[in-house]
């Protein structure tokens, strides 16, 4: 098979994603919706257009692109389709970066290059219903037994768990030592002992997937270890900065197509000179404007090596409360156009989520006044 060759300049780069989303993606968006299931067409649409190895390096099969590259990936797909955006914010942007940052040779050459061909989907396996917010306190434990660990314990709210491969688990080896006794580990989906309890009907995104899970003493060899035994939990939340790096994303993906809807809608009702509805328009593309500036700041910062956890939090929280208001606006100028079945409805429910997932707004909050502190 030929390689599509991605272009990698900016704005071409957006050009090309956005034709990718717009011819492939985008005729999906309100059929897996309305079906409530996982958004397989789509997925296989960006994985044939060579994007899912946004972010992995060259070397391990993927483009080898930067953090604004990626951004600019999450965005388009976000602006068509936010189930298929969060599909591959997971598997092409969290659980890479952890794989990248923290794993083996081995583990990197054996599932980074399926990764970034999109044969294999990964998830990130933290939350617990003991345990959301405070992530350090969950209950998974890993016993080692001869040849390597057995997982027993429940995850849930697991993007992707379910038409995954792998999930990157946390677990506790050594719960005496709390958080400190958190490892990590790669779990095949395959692996017996490992179960979906549910698939969650939600009320976004219900083009992906997220699911209950059941670890049953699943074997885990020792080469599946990913790091240092103890320092699960640190990777945890340095992945996630990188994370919400990519909610910022989708947060500018929604604030866009709402400020798009907005002004067609303004456009065919001959309210361009009614400043009731005009100057909404404004107060959604400063809020754009303002969130991507920071989702672009804490991408450079990333990309040259320098801390960001601050800078990411700041951009997840003003992306993902911005793109609520924009979508609440959105519907204020539709009226009763907004909240029948159809685009600008699935969007409004599309979006609270992103207040909520990879760090509510209120962590958002205690990290940034953390740093200040
Ligand atoms: N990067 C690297 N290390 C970090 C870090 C970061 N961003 N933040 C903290 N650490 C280190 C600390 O330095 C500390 O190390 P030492 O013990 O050596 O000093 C260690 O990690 C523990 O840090 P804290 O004591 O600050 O941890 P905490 O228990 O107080 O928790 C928290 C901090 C910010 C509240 C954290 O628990 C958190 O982010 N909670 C939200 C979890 C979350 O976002 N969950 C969503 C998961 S995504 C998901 O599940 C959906 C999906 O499918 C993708």
């Amino acid at each position: 098979m030929t390689e599509i060759l991605v272009p990698t300049e900016l704005e071409n780069f957006r050009d090309y994603v956005r034709e990718v989303a717009e011819r492939y993606v985008k005729p999906w968006a309100m059929v897996v919706d309305k079906e409530d299931r996982f958004a397989k067409e789509s997925f296989e649409a960006v994985k044939r257009a060579n994007l899912a190895g946004v972010i992995i390096p060259k070397e391990y099969g993927g483009l080898g692109l930067t953090t604004k590259h990626y951004i600019i990936f999450i965005e388009e797909l976000t602006r068509v389709c936010p189930s298929t955006a969060v599909t591959f914010a997971v598997t092409s942007g969290l659980v890479p970066k952890f794989l990248l940052d923290f794993a083996s040779e081995e583990i990197k050459r054996e599932y980074l290059p399926k990764v970034a061909s999109g044969e294999y989907i990964g998830a990130f396996g933290l939350t617990e219903p003991c345990c959301g917010s405070d992530a350090g306190s969950l209950k998974t434990r890993a016993e080692e037994v001869e040849g390597g660990f057995k997982i027993y314990g429940q995850k849930i709210f697991i993007t992707n768990a379910s038409v995954s491969k792998f999930i990157i688990t946390m677990a506790k080896t050594d719960p005496e030592k709390g958080k400190k006794g958190i490892t990590a580990f790669l779990v095949d989906t395959d692996s017996e002992g490992l179960s979906i309890i549910k698939n969650e009907d939600k009320l976004g995104w219900r083009g992906s997937v997220t699911s209950a899970i059941s670890y049953d003493g699943v074997f885990v060899p020792y080469w599946k270890v990913i790091g240092k035994r103890g320092e699960g939990f640190k990777y945890a939340l340095s992945s996630l900065d990188a994370g919400r790096i990519g909610i910022a994303a989708m947060g500018l993906g929604t604030i866009k197509r709402a400020i798009e809807i907005s002004a067609d809608y303004i456009r065919q009702n001959g309210l361009s000179s009614n400043e009731s509805y005009t100057f909404r328009l404004s107060d959604m593309y400063v809020m754009y404007e303002t969130a991507r500036e920071y989702t672009f700041f804490a991408a450079e910062l990333r990309d040259a090596g320098k801390p960001y956890t601050k800078e990411a939090a700041i951009a997840k929280l003003v992306a993902s409360e911005y793109a609520m208001r924009a979508v609440n606006i959105m519907l204020d100028i539709l009226g009763p156009d907004g909240v029948v079945w159809g685009e600008a409805e699935r969007l409004f429910r599309d979006t609270k989520i992103l207040e909520i997932g990879e760090g509510t707004s209120e962590i958002q909050r205690l990290v940034i006044s953390r740093s200040i502190l």
